[in-house]
């Protein structure tokens, strides 16, 4: 008993002086940290995390939550900033990170940013962003599989591409400006990446308000 008393108290003093130097400071952090998280973390977070709940797409619910972090300032951006830009990531798996993207009709031009966040090459895992209306699409993804990969999938100078980017590979990125004059405000319109077989994930809806 005394020996084991003994050593609880040499062991609680010594943890106590070890910790006591360290104290100091860690103890200082964590005062300071709620002090600055209150007026950083809530206001910041709490719009976005309201944001992200209602469009609350399952594809960027069920990617990384990086993506489904990086997606909802995003989505934000465009539709309630009225932004005339997106950034849209697709990666190895096929996928987009958002499954709509709002045009503001009070943009006169758009630019769509795609990023590649995956590794492997565009032979194998290309992507592009194509915009047509919604009832060419299959068409526009058809015509673009017998273009073949020199043209990005996209038949050359098919009218029904209202904007498209280069198809592209892991690690690169591609931006298309477009002008909006050829949107209807309520139209149905899509956007997909044209590389065989990955419309049926790879796809969205542009909305045009
Ligand atoms: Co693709």
């Amino acid at each position: 008993m005394k020996i084991r008393t003994a050593l609880l108290a040499t062991a609680c003093a010594f943890a106590l002086s070890a910790c006591g130097g360290d104290d100091a400071s860690p103890t200082a952090d964590p005062a300071a940290t709620p002090s600055t998280a209150p007026a950083e973390t809530s206001p910041a977070q709490t719009p976005p995390a309201t944001t992200d709940a209602a469009p609350g797409d399952m594809a960027p619910a069920d990617t990384a939550p990086a993506d489904s972090a990086d997606a909802a300032p995003q989505d934000a951006t465009a539709s309630a900033g009225g932004a005339c830009e997106v950034e849209i990531e697709g990666n190895d798996a096929m996928q987009f990170n958002t499954k709509s993207i709002t045009i503001p009709s009070s943009c006169d031009d758009f630019t769509i940013t795609l990023v590649h966040i995956g590794t492997m090459p565009v032979a194998a895992m290309g992507h592009n962003v194509v915009i047509t209306e919604s009832g060419d699409m299959q068409g526009v993804n058809a015509d673009g599989m017998a273009a073949g990969l020199e043209q990005g999938y996209v038949k050359p100078d098919d009218d029904r591409v209202i904007a498209k980017t280069e198809l592209i590979g892991g690690g690169e990125t591609s931006s298309v400006t477009f002008s909006t004059s050829n949107l209807e405000a309520g139209g149905d319109y899509k956007f997909f990446c044209s590389f065989p077989g990955h419309a049926a994930l790879m796809n969205g809806s542009v909305i045009v308000e």
